[in-house]
């Protein structure tokens, strides 16, 4: 059993120095838990990829206590990369800039850039304040499987390889945060997250969206693919997205659904006449903010009711709902 601990002045100077012997510690952000490492440290990041199974291929976000510290892991910081700081840190917005000769080629899989974000999230920011120095965490999960939004998700994924757990309750946003790159002169939103588009576009005029992957045609191979594999973010019951709002109509539908229970992840309340599994409902009022945060724990306790099936309904896609319907079309293209 990992120790999960309440984050108190004494575990949190304990969580700082662990990280600073190279261990690994999980820790929340405002978006979901973090696995965190000494970014400055090989051997250590080298410890994240083992304990996550991740392939050496996808890069890790380095979190950072302020715009001071993200200097020492970014080799330049524009007049725009400053301002989208000024305006969305600490929160759900990563960056992706050129990367500082401090950070190793294992953090960034040999890319020139590095992700680099400050967390919004008062046991983060003191876990970072502890440390002195960045910490890299990509999310406390298996690779490919449900991202954790609450210290008992992280303690369910994992019983080596991290030494404790820092408990920060649920998180507030509950999907990742959303990563833009800034090395063209277009922005290009290379993952939908916690931080809208229309948020990022009011400060930093048009961006664009890296062609989705999701479904297909992602090259696993790829370096620049980031947290963009198709089945990313899994349960690990099958789940198939809706194609529109509501049960389909006949209900059970033709083709009919396996054999087996079957249950239904639900955007809005209230709970749809005469689906007689197991629902779980997003957000009652349908707001999509609240929909985020639910998300992953809603999954996590289907996934743990021995279903064949999940149905999951689509939402809309402005604002978070982009994010939403992101993870679920990943999920649904999960191979079982
Ligand atoms: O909200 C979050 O971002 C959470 C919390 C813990 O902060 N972290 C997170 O990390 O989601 P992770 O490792 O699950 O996702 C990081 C993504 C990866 O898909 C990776 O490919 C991409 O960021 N990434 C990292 N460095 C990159 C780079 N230099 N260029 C492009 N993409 C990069
Ligand atoms: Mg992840």
């Amino acid at each position: 059993m990992i120790p999960v601990l309440q984050p108190t002045p004494e575990n949190l100077r304990l969580a700082a120095d662990c990280l600073a012997r190279g261990e690994l510690v999980a820790f929340p952000t405002e978006t979901v838990y973090g696995l965190g490492a000494h970014a400055f440290r090989p051997e250590a990041l080298a410890r994240i990829f083992e304990a996550k199974r991740r392939p050496f291929f996808d890069p890790l976000i380095v979190h950072v206590e302020d715009a001071a510290m993200a200097a020492r892991v970014c080799a330049r910081i524009d007049a725009r990369a400053r301002l989208l700081m000024e305006r969305f840190w600490p929160g759900p917005l990563t960056l992706v800039l050129p990367k500082a000769d401090a950070v190793p080629g294992i953090a960034v899989s040999g890319l020139p850039t590095v992700a680099v974000r400050m967390p919004d999230h008062p046991v983060a920011l003191a876990l970072l304040r502890a440390c002195g120095f960045p910490v890299a965490a990509p999310s406390a999960n298996p690779f490919g499987r449900l991202s954790p939004t609450a210290a008992a998700h992280v303690a369910a994924h994992f019983d080596e390889g991290l030494s404790l757990i820092l408990d920060g309750g649920h998180c507030a946003v509950g999907v990742e945060s959303t990563i833009l790159s800034l090395e063209g002169e277009t922005p290009v939103i290379l993952r939908a997250g916690g931080l809208s588009r229309e948020d990022i576009e009011a400060v930093a005029g048009p961006v664009s969206l890296s062609a989705s992957p999701s479904g297909s045609g992602a090259d696993p191979g790829r370096p620049l693919a980031p947290g963009q594999l198709p089945s990313h973010y899994a349960p690990r019951t099958p789940l198939r997205l809706l194609p529109r709002p509501g049960l389909p109509s006949p209900f059970p539908p033709s083709p009919p659904l396996p054999e087996g229970a079957t249950g239904l992840l639900a955007f809005r309340g209230p709970v749809p006449a005469g689906f007689a599994g197991p629902v779980e409902i997003l957000s009652d009022a349908g707001d999509l903010r609240e929909a985020a945060a639910n998300l992953f724990a809603c999954l996590h306790r289907l996934d743990g009711r021995g279903l064949d099936l999940i149905l999951a309904e689509p939402v809309p896609e402005t604002g978070l709902g982009l994010a939403i319907m992101d993870r679920l079309r990943k999920a649904a293209a999960a191979r079982h």
